[in-house]
């Protein structure tokens, strides 16, 4: 385990290499950001999304919570998106989901009152609507497709989302897309999950 004193001391040396490879870095840094990627993912620890997709510093806006949901009723998560399109206006959305992630496994086994079961509960609701399908698999089999449809669920709430329907309308860019991580290999894999503009099955 790190202590905070070591971690400190990996800062320090982080940013004098950062400035000895470019004496310029952080004040390019500092001045502004163009990111070309808005992520929402799970908080895992496991799936910080900079060391997956090998994109420099200022590539990525990030916005990360249990299970990676986009909630159309979370001030947090709509103030993100709003800041990523209006004022960042970032070209790419990926919602990114994994195998092995806690949120959904305590999605599908559990219920109750404290702040993460009802935080879950937008996953739990997926999982019913989905019951048909899901209960013909094995409860391994369950959990990584739960994963799955839980990532095109929070696609879609995005694509519904006024903030993108308005920039679709004026002819801004927005690409989301929907991935999952596989904790087991490291690999990302798209699901055939991709919107560039409002899809007539999302609703008009
Ligand atoms: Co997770």
């Amino acid at each position: 385990m790190s202590t905070i004193n070591e971690m400190l001391a990996v800062n320090k040396l982080w940013a004098e290499e950062q400035v000895q490879a470019d004496p310029d870095y952080f004040i390019r840094a500092a001045q502004t950001q163009e990111p070309e990627v808005l992520w929402i993912g799970c908080a895992d620890s496991r799936v910080g999304p900079d060391k997956l997709i090998g994109l420099p510093m200022g590539s990525i806006f990030v916005h990360r919570n249990v299970a990676n949901i986009f909630a159309s009723n979370d001030l947090n998560s709509l103030a993100v998106l709003e800041f990523a399109i209006d004022q960042l206006h970032i070209p790419n959305i990926i919602v990114c989901g994994h195998y092995g992630c806690s949120g959904v496994r305590v999605a599908m086994t559990h219920s109750g009152i404290q702040p993460v079961d009802l935080w879950l509960d937008q996953v739990r609701f997926i999982y019913q609507r989905n019951q048909a399908e899901l209960s013909k698999l094995d409860q391994q089999q369950r959990w990584n497709r739960l994963a799955e449809l839980n990532v095109e669920a929070q696609v879609h709430n995005i694509c519904r989302n006024t903030i993108v329907r308005e920039a679709w309308k004026r002819g801004q860019a927005v690409n989301i897309i929907g991935m999952i991580y596989d904790i087991h290999d490291g690999l990302l894999k798209q699901l055939g999950l991709e919107f560039s503009s409002p899809a007539p099955h999302l609703g008009r």
